[in-house]
């Protein structure tokens, strides 16, 4: 028999309750509660999906076969390398990012240009919109097919009929059940599309893709066991008015979280960025003062990104810090120390300052080269353009060792800096670099005295 009832859900966390309250229990968040309709207990629409319902065992690890570690290799490097080498069969993964990053774009490139045959899923576009944008990004498309479709038992239906290598879904906001009776996109809908999408995975061994739209707060909207119940997460991040793209691994069950892809939007779509340190730093012809180049590193990639900032005499009573791509607070605290630790004065002086290409970096190897980029602004002394810097400062002024130092001298030297600033309390390290001179140095004052001569 057909049983309808309501319950209400936690928009923000996914938290159940048989009645409405005011405040969530499980996130504090007020006001999120909405009732929705469930049906259950529907014997004509139970589907029943190859064996699922075999009896289960307790086996011996030790005895258990493992299966052909076969993975699907993209010709996009980026995407394969942020997966851990490839997608794994009967994986899903899901894909957040902001409206309009290029999440469509990404899936629709990766369908594209591989040889599997791929079942592209959307809920969000018609097929002359896809069709236009598939003209522009290019490829052979042979070997791919377009549904557009939000019911999950019909996209089931035509998947056991096309029997696709790889399915697409664009996005889990978007479907919706004939389970449950609440509308597309709300929580106990998301959470049941993504179960089914699940076991349709497991039980057929097909790797999905799954697109999820992001809330204002920058996480994957709906409940957050969405991310539990998936194998991978994929974050894309960047800033719409920028070029460049990141890709990064939350969770995977299948691989490092470590990795990253970069990605430049182009007129023809998304393309792989093979050597992001030279894209990211601008080649000027002339010497200019407050510019640096910090070696950072982003998960287990060494990059340089330029720092550009500025210092001018306050214009009215209280000086203005502005940063963009680097955390303020982190940006006060170093002027604190610049002034307190060094005695410079810079209290009365606006000071702002930007990682060029729309980059966040999190990394407090920049420290070093950011305070050298708001002294030399501050001092309108230019930094030789083949100088790079990597260290973190400490609140007493001192130039703190950072992680894998080797592999950013290695990357500094690779794209021909010749002198590079590190910390001196930096160990185990090889410097086997004979073309870089590496040069160590305790504290702030130090390095004023040795970078301005
Ligand atoms: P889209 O993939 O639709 O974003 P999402 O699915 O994350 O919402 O990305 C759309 C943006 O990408 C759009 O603003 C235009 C830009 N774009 C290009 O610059 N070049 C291209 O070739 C394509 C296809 C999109
Ligand atoms: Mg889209």
């Amino acid at each position: 028999m057909v049983k309808i009832k309501s319950t209400f859900f936690c928009q923000n966390c996914g938290a159940q309750s048989s009645k409405w309250i005011g405040k969530c229990q499980s996130c504090n968040e007020w006001n999120t509660y909405i009732e929705e309709l469930i049906q259950k207990n529907d014997p004509t629409k139970t589907i029943i999906i190859g064996d699922s319902i075999k009896r289960s065992v307790p086996n011996k690890i030790s005895e258990i076969q493992s299966k052909n570690n076969h993975r699907f290799i993209f010709s996009d490097k980026e995407f394969n390398r942020v997966l851990g080498s490839g997608l794994t069969p009967g994986s899903v993964v899901l894909i957040g990012g902001e409206p309009g990053i290029g999440k469509s774009t990404l899936l629709l490139n990766l369908a594209l240009k591989s040889n599997f045959k791929i079942l592209y899923v959307s809920g969000e576009e018609s097929d002359d919109q896809i069709k236009s944008r598939a003209d522009r990004i290019g490829g052979s498309m042979e070997q791919s097919y377009l549904l557009q479709e939000t019911n999950i038992q019909q996209i089931i239906h035509h998947a056991n009929n096309l029997l696709p290598e790889i399915i697409i879904l664009d996005s889990i906001q978007t479907l919706h059940t004939d389970h449950i009776e609440s509308s597309p996109g709300s929580v106990s809908q998301v959470r049941e599309c993504t179960s089914q999408v699940v076991q349709y995975a497991k039980t057929h061994n097909v790797p999905i893709l799954l697109i999820g739209h992001i809330n204002k707060e920058g996480s994957i909207a709906g409940p957050k066991i969405l991310e539990h119940m998936v194998d991978t997460v994929l974050q894309f991040e960047g800033d719409r008015h920028h070029m460049y793209r990141i890709v990064r691994c939350i969770k995977n069950r299948f691989g490092s979280t470590n990795e990253l892809g970069i990605y430049e939007m182009t007129s023809s779509g998304l393309k792989e960025v093979d050597n992001p340190s030279k894209v990211l730093i601008n080649n000027h012809q002339e010497l200019l003062s407050g510019v640096t180049i910090a070696a950072t590193m982003e998960g287990l990639r060494p990059l340089l990104v330029e720092i550009q900032a500025l210092t001018s005499t306050a214009a009215y009573g209280t000086p203005q810090r502005s940063s963009t791509g680097f955390d303020l607070r982190r940006l006060n605290m170093l002027l604190a120390v610049l002034e307190k630790r060094c005695g410079f004065k810079i209290s009365k002086k606006d000071v702002f300052l930007n990682i060029t290409g729309g980059l966040k970096i999190d990394d407090p190897a920049i420290d070093l080269a950011v305070i050298c980029s708001i002294l030399s602004s501050n001092f309108d002394l230019n930094i030789d353009s083949k100088t790079c810097f990597s260290g973190e400062i400490g609140l007493s002024g001192e130039i703190r060792p950072v992680s894998r130092i080797d592999q950013r001298i290695n990357e500094a030297e690779k794209m021909g800096y010749t002198t590079m600033y590190i910390s001196k309390y930096t160990q185990d390290m090889e410097n086997l670099n004979e073309k870089i001179k590496v040069i160590k140095v305790g504290k702030v004052q130090e390095i004023v005295k040795s970078v301005f001569k």
